[in-house]
């Protein structure tokens, strides 16, 4: 079965694994890339789109999306984490391409309003592209296929608060218009990225295996797991954005609980994602009216990583 994919993104060295594993993978039919700024600016996240698509030798169509959140200030990258380039310092030449006159958010809308029940929204970076779209359609969310978003976690650890995930803190206030929306959401958040672990050994066979693209993502991915191998008990770096990909194409890799989801927009929680799991008639009333969303909780994290080595080893590479 072929899924029809839009990613929505903010390249970012682990949203390269994304993209590439989106391009190489026989069940998946991309039909663009948006982006977003979160790693780095929008300006820099929609050069970084149109390289990986040229590094590649695909024919994808690059949508730019919002520079700034919804509400709150932006605020500085992290450049520490994926380098001032969003690809670890590398600096690539510039592409030859050119973004589609379209925004991110006209693409999306146009896509799914034109294939009903058939196109599903793939974000892993902050969700103001999406919520965007619903502004300018929100008939959208009844045509849409269902949302899968890295973003967010339930009962773990934060990454950048004890409580809130990078991409829902950079804009709060549009993941929450994205979970308050009557359309099936899948948050594959830090409760399964944060056991996705993809090690230098891994790395070293794509670059050995993958004649495009094989040496890039080894460089990236060095200044990833160089930031990861420092803050955390890891021998590699989290594989979160490709998780979101590989739910798409196998759903059964993750275990999943349901219920309503509400983003803290302001205070100490600011950027949690508080999903209601437990059937409980809260007093509180933020839950209440709320659609019922997903969350994985529990992932084959082998199964996951090898569906990423196989894509970055296939012979799509080699054509
Ligand atoms: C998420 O934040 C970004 O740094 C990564 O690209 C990923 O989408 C992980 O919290
Ligand atoms: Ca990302």
């Amino acid at each position: 079965m072929t899924h029809k994919i839009i990613l929505d993104t903010d390249p970012g060295i682990d949203d390269a694994m994304a993209i590439f594993t989106a391009f190489a993978h026989p069940e998946i039919e991309l039909l663009g890339l948006t982006t977003t700024f979160g790693n780095v600016s929008v300006e820099q996240a929609t050069t970084n789109a149109l390289q990986l698509v040229e590094m590649a030798g695909v024919d994808v169509p690059v949508a730019k999306g919002v520079a700034t959140p919804w509400v709150k200030p932006l605020s500085d990258f992290p450049d520490f984490v994926h380098g001032k380039d969003g690809f670890g310092n590398i600096n690539l030449p510039a592409p030859k391409g050119a973004p589609v006159s379209q925004s991110a958010a006209e693409f999306i809308v146009e896509q799914v309003m034109s294939q009903p029940g058939e196109v599903t929204l793939v974000a892993v970076g902050p969700l103001g592209n999406l919520a965007t779209a619903l502004k300018l359609e929100p008939q959208i969310a009844e045509k849409v296929k269902r949302v899968v978003i890295m973003g967010g976690v339930i009962a773990a650890d934060g990454n950048v608060s004890p409580v809130a995930e990078a991409n829902i803190l950079s804009d709060p206030h549009a993941a929450d218009k994205v979970m308050a929306a009557s359309w099936e959401v899948v948050i594959v958040g830090l409760d399964v990225t944060h056991q996705v672990v993809l090690s230098n050994a891994l790395f070293n066979q794509i670059r050995d295996e993958n004649p495009k693209v094989g040496a890039f993502m080894h460089q990236a991915a060095q200044f990833y797991i160089s930031f990861y191998s420092s803050v955390r008990d890891i021998d590699g770096c989290y594989g979160h954005d490709v998780s979101a990909v590989a739910y798409v194409v196998d759903p059964d890799i993750f275990t999943v609980e349901s219920g309503e989801v509400c983003v803290a927009t302001d205070g100490v929680a600011i950027g949690q994602t508080i999903m209601s799991r437990f059937g409980i008639p809260y007093p509180l009333p933020f839950w209440q009216d709320r659609p019922k969303q997903k969350a994985c909780m529990g992932v084959d994290d082998q199964r996951l990583v090898a569906l990423f080595r196989d894509a970055m080893t296939s012979d799509f590479w080699s054509k």
